[in-house]
């Protein structure tokens, strides 16, 4: 569970298990994220509203989200993406449905295979020594005729990220790889065609609870 820290005009919240340690927050709006305070570690009046959103918007792992206190809700993405890390997570942002549950506008989700909080990344590429290029080679596809909306990822039993929405994967650099409205991400760490499923999941015998 969030565990949320209200400020004047905006609630700050920090959902622990999502948390990858980027340290982003720390490192861009020390005042407020405070890591190593006596007490609340986020102090969403020590610094001013823009800090707090600019750190939860950059939060890759969506950990970090913040709800304005004078508005019914967060604006929409423009442009839903996911960004390859190179030897790490799929980082997406974007408007969200990650197993059928309303999720932040960012999240890391596992492609290694041996997060033990599939289908989000808990940091286990790492210890794992996981190698995997961020840098995908590019594929034509056609512009989207629309970039927002919502994304769906459903983690199939056993299989990939099942992904339905408007998408641009790109590499970690930034570069397009593909626009998508239908794809399978790799989350087993063995295909050959990563970031996309190519079926290696099946010889290689991947367990993994669907949603
Ligand atoms: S999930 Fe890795 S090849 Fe299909």
């Amino acid at each position: 569970m969030p565990k949320s820290y209200e400020g004047q005009e905006i609630i700050v919240s920090f959902e622990p298990k999502k948390c990858i340690h980027s340290r982003k927050c720390a490192q861009n709006a020390p005042d407020i994220f405070n890591v190593s305070a006596d007490g609340d570690w986020i102090q969403p009046d020590n610094g001013d509203v823009q800090q707090s959103i600019n750190v939860a918007n950059t939060c890759p792992s969506g950990a970090i989200t913040y709800k304005l206190k004078n508005h019914a809700a967060n604006p929409d993405i423009k442009i839903n993406t996911l960004h390859v890390w190179e030897n790490g997570p799929l980082a997406l942002r974007g408007n969200l449905d990650i197993a059928n549950q309303q999720a932040s506008q960012n999240a890391t989700l596992c492609r290694c295979g041996l997060s033990r909080k599939k289908p989000f990344c808990d940091g286990a590429h790492l210890k794992g020594g996981f190698q995997a290029t961020g840098d995908a080679n590019s594929i034509e596809s056609e512009p989207l005729e629309q970039t927002g909306g919502q994304v769906h990822i459903k983690p199939l039993e056993n299989g990939p990220l099942y992904v339905t929405g408007n998408l641009e994967i790109c590499a970690g650099s930034g570069r397009l790889i593909k626009r998508v409205t239908k794809t399978a991400l790799c989350r087993c760490g063995k295909s050959n065609n990563k970031p996309f499923c190519d079926g290696a999941h099946k010889a290689t015998g991947f367990s993994a609870e669907g949603a």
